[in-house]
């Protein structure tokens, strides 16, 4: 199979060369770009050296919304990019946004990629990427637009449900099985949005303004993990600016940083709309520019994709001399790459798509990452029988739909309602919709058919709602955000903390009428909970994709017990969180000519640096509502003492590398599951630095295992570490430190709950 086509390639390609069709007379050897058994850089030479510069010119920027051309003289093929990140977007027609109504392109949706996160499990996070891979791979695309490994800086970041929470250890860790799982499809992955896009709200127009310290040790290194350890064939520049420059052309994240330091020979690939000047996507390491004047009919007479600045105004410069082929051929070089690790890889399989492993991998990281918040009186798992009611708009509503690029078009999506009516077979399961949050559900031409018309008042909802609780014997609220505008959601972020569509009265009024009421919050960030002492069980969920309800029924009904840990705090207020003034949040707007475009730029400190997320807390010692790490189980665990063995030793090492080699610490737990039902823990490790030359943090993840124990049985857990678990970024340096002295090694099962600490000596 896989040697037809590459005859096929070869034939159509050899007849428009005139090569002849050689290697099999005898007479001439076979172009060794079309030879499988070349390798990848041999083939791309050999490409390269046979391709006109407006072929070349043609392979670097897109052709179509989704697209960019290949070369048909050679026999190259176009490549198709399509969003990512939690299952692989519909067709859309050739220059729109809108999907194009195909009937055969309604994928399996994964669950998004915070709960990925919160499952703390890397063999889930490599079953992601194999499966979303695997689909992406049957749809042919060669780019999959995703994963998303931005930081949680702010709880009110639109985007922040398509990244992985709030620590940088804990995302590239996530990250690297879900790079490997794609790509092992022949798929290419694009690790977006690279970098310091932490936010929705301007993310045009944000220049900011960092320590190379919180750089290097919060926001760059899921990157440089997904890149270095992962071997990512793709990356997205982001559509903010960093000292001055826009990302997808920024000379210090791209040049120096990720093809310099990181070593990253992939493609990178412009945000859709994020390359603004020639001369700096040439110079800056601009690989691939998409999406330029959005709607790629504008401005434009036959073909707006010709005057993409990598387009015609680049082939003027290569003509007048003011720009080299060397920078020209060096992007080719890339794309050509990307193309021979993909389309033309040999072995590429075919992938599969809507496949029942699909549906069960998506099932199972679902109740994997749910999070079990509050369980008093052990009010869950749920019974089955008598009468439970549920309530809430985020009950019925499907949630694949909207929020931006990652919105799909799914086969099916169990809701959670579905999925309690599926399970809970011996009860009466009645449903109140509570509040009315936002009845749409369609995005970009897909509509799903769920109908959320509503006349009631809010009184006379809440007022059914109460009436129906006061009998049932569980009363579950189904709420938190959607994926509408100022929610999670592309383009805009979230305006407050707390709930929208006033359900916290909802709860309330729930609250007060039944004393059996759990909570189900879905959603991406961390939302305020008023109401937090007058309930007894709060879940929180996720967007969970096709399975989503079934994922939730597994968790309620004990049939899976609760193991995901939040991948990010919740804080009691926003304010109590590290962003408190305007200059770091949304900054502070000046008047700013760039490429011959005077705009408002918002210039923004991250002056908290590099107290992020639980760092910050930590520091100034603020209790959140639900700290980073923590989630309850319907078991007990208890921790014994933790040891050391080994050392680790001080030294230096660059910017762009890790300490390979070096010496390791191995940490030692013992942990048994003390409570009555089979269940999975996840057992932290955090280091602090007891004496430092700068200021450190309390104490930082830098190692964890999710161990699962049948009631009564025991385990040890052990972490090897290397120096990078004590090293800070020495900005003066510019490398990384790890200097001797007293390290304890923290060990617990969320950053608030330490059982056991052991010191240990870096000299
Ligand atoms: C988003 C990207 C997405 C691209 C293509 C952009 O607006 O920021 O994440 O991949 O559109 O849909």
């Amino acid at each position: 199979m896989k040697h037809n086509y590459l005859a096929i390639i070869a034939c159509m390609a050899v007849s428009l060369t005139g090569c002849g069709h050689a290697s099999q007379k005898g007479t001439a050897p076979e172009a060794a770009y079309l030879d499988p058994s070349k390798d990848i850089e041999t083939r791309v030479e050999d490409a390269l050296s046979r391709m006109t510069r407006d072929e070349k010119l043609a392979v670097i920027h897109a052709q179509s919304k989704f697209s960019s051309a290949g070369v048909p003289r050679l026999g190259i093929p176009e490549v198709w990019t399509d969003d990512g990140p939690h299952g692989v977007r519909p067709e859309v027609f050739w220059d729109q946004w809108n999907q194009a109504g195909w009937t055969n392109d309604s994928c399996t949706a994964f669950p998004a990629l915070t709960c990925l996160a919160a499952t703390w499990d890397t063999e889930l996070s490599a079953l992601y990427g194999k499966s979303v891979g695997e689909e992406a791979r049957y749809r042919k695309k060669d780019i999959l637009l995703g994963p998303g490994v931005n930081i949680y800086r702010t709880p009110v970041c639109g985007r922040n449900f398509e990244y992985m929470g709030e620590d940088p250890f804990l995302s590239s860790q996530t990250v690297v099985p879900y790079v490997q799982g794609v790509q092992s499809n022949g798929v290419a992955v694009c690790v977006k949005h690279y970098a310091l896009n932490n936010q929705e709200l301007n993310r045009n127009n944000t220049d900011v303004n960092v320590s190379d310290r919180a750089l290097y040790e919060i926001y760059l290194p899921a990157f440089k993990a997904a890149v270095m350890k992962g071997g990512a064939w793709a990356v997205m520049g982001s559509y903010n600016l960093y000292k001055g420059f826009f990302n997808c052309h920024n000379p210090y994240l791209v040049n120096e940083i990720l093809k310099g330091e990181f070593g990253f020979d992939g493609v990178l690939v412009s945000d859709w709309g994020g390359t603004h000047d020639t001369v700096q996507a040439a110079e800056n390491g601009l690989d691939m520019e998409f999406g330029t004047w959005t709607n790629g009919l504008t401005n434009g007479v036959s073909n707006a994709y010709d005057n993409y600045y990598m387009a015609r105004p680049y082939r003027e410069l290569l003509i007048s001399g003011k720009q080299t082929e060397e920078n020209l051929d060096n992007k080719v070089r890339r794309v050509l790459r990307l193309i021979f690790r993909t389309s033309m890889s040999p072995d590429r399989p075919f992938g599969k798509f809507t496949s029942p492993e699909h549906y069960a991998a998506a099932r199972k990281i679902g109740s994997e990452g749910i999070v079990l918040l509050k369980n008093d009186g052990a009010l869950l798992p749920m019974k089955d029988g008598g009468k439970i009611l549920v309530v809430g708009e985020n009950a019925v509503k499907p949630m694949t739909v909207g929020g931006g690029s990652s919105s799909l078009k799914v086969q099916h999506e169990i809701s959670p309602l579905q999925g309690i009516q599926e399970r809970f077979k011996g009860a009466k399961v009645e449903y109140q919709r509570g509040y009315v949050g936002d009845p749409t559900s369609n995005y970009n031409g897909v509509k799903l058919a769920v109908d959320l018309s509503e006349d009631r008042s809010a009184e006379q909802l809440i007022a059914d709602a109460v009436a129906a609780a006061a009998d049932a014997d569980y009363v579950i609220f189904i709420g938190g955000l959607n994926k509408s505008n100022h929610q999670d959601a592309e383009g805009a972020d979230r305006l407050a903390l707390g709930l929208p569509y006033d359900q916290d009265a909802v709860i309330e009024a729930l609250a007060a009428a039944n004393p059996h009421l759990i909570v189900v919050n879905i959603s991406g960030s961390s939302v305020a909970m008023p109401w937090i002492d007058k309930v007894p069980a709060v879940v929180q969920d996720w967007y969970l994709g096709s399975e989503a309800g079934r994922s939730l029924a597994d968790v309620l009904s004990g049939d899976v017990n609760p193991s995901g840990k939040l991948p990010f705090t919740f804080p009691v207020a926003l304010e109590d969180g590290p962003i408190r003034t305007v200059e770091q949040y949304p900054g502070i707007p000046y008047q700013q000519t760039l490429s011959g475009i005077t705009r408002t730029i918002y210039k923004e400190d991250y002056s908290e640096g590099i107290y992020v997320g639980y760092r910050w807390f930590e520091k100034q010692g603020i209790k959140p509502l639900f700290p980073f790490g923590y989630g309850l189980s319907y078991t007990t665990f208890e921790l014994g003492d933790a040891s050391v063995r080994g050392s680790l030793s001080s030294g230096r090492y660059g910017a762009g590398s890790y300490p390979e080699g070096r010496k390791h610490l191995t940490v030692k737990v013992p942990v048994k599951n003390t409570g009555s039902v089979d269940g999975a823990e996840v057992v932290q490790l955090y280091i602090c630095a007891k004496e430092s030359s700068v200021d450190r943090p309390v104490k930082e993840l830098k190692g964890y295992k999710k161990v699962f124990l049948r009631s009564g049985e025991s385990a040890v857990v052990s972490f090897e570490i290397d120096p990078s678990a004590v090293a800070y970024f020495d900005e003066g340096a510019h490398e990384w430190v790890a200097e001797p002295g007293t390290y304890q090694a923290m060990v617990g099962v969320s950053s608030a709950d330490i059982r056991s600490i052991v010191d240990f000596n870096v000299r």
